[in-house]
Parts: structure tokens; C-alpha cells; sequence
């Protein structure tokens, strides 16, 4: 059976979900799953933009076969190398060998490196600026490096003025039934993990989002159609605005996230103290999480949604505790920057987390440390400690 679905006159959607895996690119957690967007254009000659996943392809096969309803298959347009899009091509070239690949020269570089067919046999070479006409349809390609891979390219059909924006102004998440964004409460149950998935994934790639973003604002655009997730025709420049703020490393909302490593407690309570601190000073944004707990994607997608941040970690093995660490250098790889954060230490004996979790924080560009140093904690949070936590709260609203 085929379950594709018409998105504009003759352009179709037969892409499909995968509600199964538990974990995207095997580290980040996906509770409703992800979708592997694909597109198919019957015009004089037929185009597919991309494949999907291993995981989908019988249902995405069944999708091209049936919108083809015979027609062969002139071109498969690849955006995208990452397997999670081209872990089909050659299924689908098996299934149209007279089908040509269209693809910038590292994109046909990146399919020979996967696979074993011949594929320059197939391949149509396309560069910045080219235009592929499959009839009422043109193609322009629009290359963007680094949005997620260095091959990446985006495709704009002038004809229906659809941008197929490959990985960019995707999300996690299954489709279930609607595919457009404005059939969905996005703001309410989707940008969570649409901002989760644009800074853990493409997040280190500021710069290169910008470029595109810059080369896209000359295009007329009616829909974005991603590679994952709900397709856009309305509010568009809402999420492109969303887009801009998470690729320039500005904060989304004024508020403060709090997250710590605690083993038995006292950590956790002297977080607990300074948060109510902080509530009594009249802040409102407070959001507290424990680094052992909630998952390291999550924690770093709050800590670009927020203005300001604190993080607390015993010493364990006289190093910073691991989770907390990782999540510090994960920060650094995603080029976190533009915040105020405090720091704070706790042990009993051998205090060394603070200074270690300062000196990664300094190695990144434009963070302001609260007074320059940790708040130390002995134990747990004596009167003497917590004057210095009030003192954390006033001096971070500074
Ligand atoms: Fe969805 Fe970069 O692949």
C-alpha cells in the first residue's frame, strides 16, 4: 500500500516515519520518533529529492511506486549524503536504472565512498547557480556547506517556489497524518524539539546557517519542505526568525537555567536554595535540572534558550563530575557563547570542580563567569555559603 500524500499540485510527500528507534544518530532520544522526509515532482520528467533511511525504505519504495503509477524515474536530486537520506539511492536506482543522480561533485563523491554500484554512470554534476528543468519545473541549486555536511545543497523549484531545505528547518518527531506545521500546535508540542534538534545537530554551524538563510532571503519562498519533520507554508519567517536567533547564539527567552550534578543531595539543595533566591528577586524564568537525569541533548538545547546559566558539580575522582563535564564540552563544541553563568563546587574533601569547570567555560568565547570564580561549597550549604549564594543570585541578574 501506498501512503504518500499530494502537497502542492503535482508535487508529492513519500516520505515516512520511523516511530521504532529510540535513539537518532545513536546518542540522542527520540520519543516520538522522526520522520525521513522525501519528495516526488511529476512533470515531463519525474524528480525525486532525496531517499530516506534504511529503516523506512520498503514504505518509501512503495510510495515512489505508486505516485509513479508506471512513469520511470528521470532524476533523484540528493541535498544530503548522511545515510538518514541517502541509505536509498541505490535501491532506487535499482528499481530506475535509467534514473540520474543529481548531486554537487562532493555529494557524488560521498554516494561512490557508501556505495559499491557504479555511480558516475548515473551521476549529473551541478554546481551553485545550475538549473535542472523537468518541464513547468526548475530546479536551482543552492549549495550550503556545513548545514549539516560539507556536500549539503538546497534545491528551490521557482515553478511552485518550494525551497528543499535538506536537514535545515527540520525537527524530530513522527508525522502523524499532517505533514504541515500549520496543521499542528508547532509552537506547544513541536519547537522543543525542533530547537533540540537545530542546536544538538547543525548548532555548531552558525555561520554557514547564516550564509544560507542570506542566500535564501533573495528567493520567494511559499514552502520549505526539510528532510525532517513538518513541512512550512505558513509562518514561515516566525520559524525563520527562530532560525536566525538559535544560528547568531542569541538567547530565545530572558531566563535562567540551573543545572547541576549532585550524588547525595547537597548539591542539589543548595541549587534549590539559590533558585528560590532568584525567585525572590523576581525572576520568573527558572528552569532546574540534574545533569544525571535529564538527557545531555536536552540540557544543551536549554542552555541556548536561555539568557543565563548556572552550573554546580561535586568533585568526583577529583575531577568534575562526568555528566556535568561532558555536558561543559559539549557546550564548547557547540560554540556556546553570549551568556552569564555562575559556578559552583561542592566536596568535602578536595574541592577541584570548580576551577575545572571554570576553565572550560573561560576557553569559550564571550561567556562572563560571575565574579570570575566558583562558589564553593564544603559539604553542604552552611550560613557562610549560602550569603555567597545570595550574593551568586544578585551579581548574575547584574
Ligand atoms: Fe538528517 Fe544530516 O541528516
Amino acid at each position: 500500500m501506498q501512503l504518500a500524500k499530494k502537497i502542492t499540485e503535482d508535487t508529492y510527500y513519500v516520505g515516512y516515519s520511523d516511530r521504532r528507534l529510540e535513539l537518532f544518530e545513536n546518542i540522542y532520544p527520540i520519543e516520538r520518533g522522526v520522520s525521513y522526509n522525501s519528495y516526488l515532482v511529476l512533470d515531463e520528467k519525474t524528480v525525486l529529492l532525496d531517499t530516506v533511511d534504511h529503516s523506512v525504505s520498503r514504505q518509501f519504495m512503495e510510495n515512489v511506486k505508486g505516485v509513479l503509477s508506471g512513469r520511470c524515474l528521470d532524476y533523484l536530486i540528493v541535498n544530503h549524503v548522511e545515510p538518514d537520506h541517502c541509505a536509498t539511492i541505490e535501491a532506487v536506482i535499482n528499481a530506475y536504472p535509467e534514473c540520474k543522480i543529481v548531486g554537487n561533485a562532493k555529494t557524488l563523491q560521498f554516494i561512490a565512498q557508501f556505495y559499491d554500484f557504479d555511480v558516475s554512470s548515473h551521476s549529473m554534476t551541478v554546481k551553485e547557480g545550475d538549473v535542472l528543468s523537468s518541464g513547468k519545473h526548475s530546479f536551482s541549486f543552492v549549495l550550503a556547506p556545513m548545514v549539516h555536511w560539507p556536500e549539503v545543497m538546497v534545491t528551490y523549484d521557482s515553478f511552485t517556489k518550494v525551497l528543499f531545505s535538506a536537514d535545515a528547518f527540520g525537527t524530530f518527531g513522527s508525522l502523524s497524518g499532517n505533514l504541515f506545521a500549520d496543521e499542528l500546535d508547532f509552537e506547544k508540542e513541536w519547537l522543543d524539539d525542533a530547537r533540540r534538534y537545530y542546536l544538538n545537530i547543525v548548532g555548531k554551524y552558525g555561520i554557514q546557517v547564516m550564509n544560507l538563510l542570506k542566500k535564501a532571503s533573495s528567493l520567494e519562498i511559499g514552502m520549505i519542505c526539510p528532510l525532517h519533520g513538518p513541512i512550512w507554508r505558513k509562518d514561515i519567517a516566525w520559524f525563520i526568525d527562530k532560525y536566525k536567533t538559535w544560528a547568531q547564539y542569541e538567547p530565545e527567552e530572558d531566563g535562567i537555567v540551573i543545572i547541576y550534578s549532585s550524588i547525595y543531595g547537597n548539591t542539589e539543595q543548595a541549587m534549590m536554595y539559590l533558585a528560590l533566591k532568584l525567585g525572590d528577586l523576581g525572576v520568573r524564568n527558572i528552569h532546574m535540572y540534574d545533569a544525571s537525569k535529564t538527557d545531555a541533548s536536552v540540557l544543551l538545547s536549554e542552555c541556548f534558550r536561555y539568557s543565563k546559566a548556572v552550573f554546580a558539580s561535586v568533585t568526583y575522582n577529583l575531577e568534575i563530575f562526568p555528566k556535568m563535564e561532558s555536558l561543559l564540552l559539549d557546550l564548547k563544541a557547540h560554540l556556546y557563547q553570549k551568556r552569564r553563568v555562575g559556578v559552583v563546587e561542592c566536596g568535602t574533601w578536595a574541592l577541584q570542580s570548580g576551577k575545572k569547570m571554570t576553565d572550560i567555560l573561560k576557553s569559550m568565547k564571550d561567556i562572563e563567569i560571575v565574579d570570575g570564580k566558583a562558589v564553593s561549597i564544603l559539604s553542604n550549604a552552611k550560613e557562610s555559603v549560602q550569603k555567597e549564594l545570595d550574593n551568586l543570585a544578585e551579581n548574575l541578574l547584574k
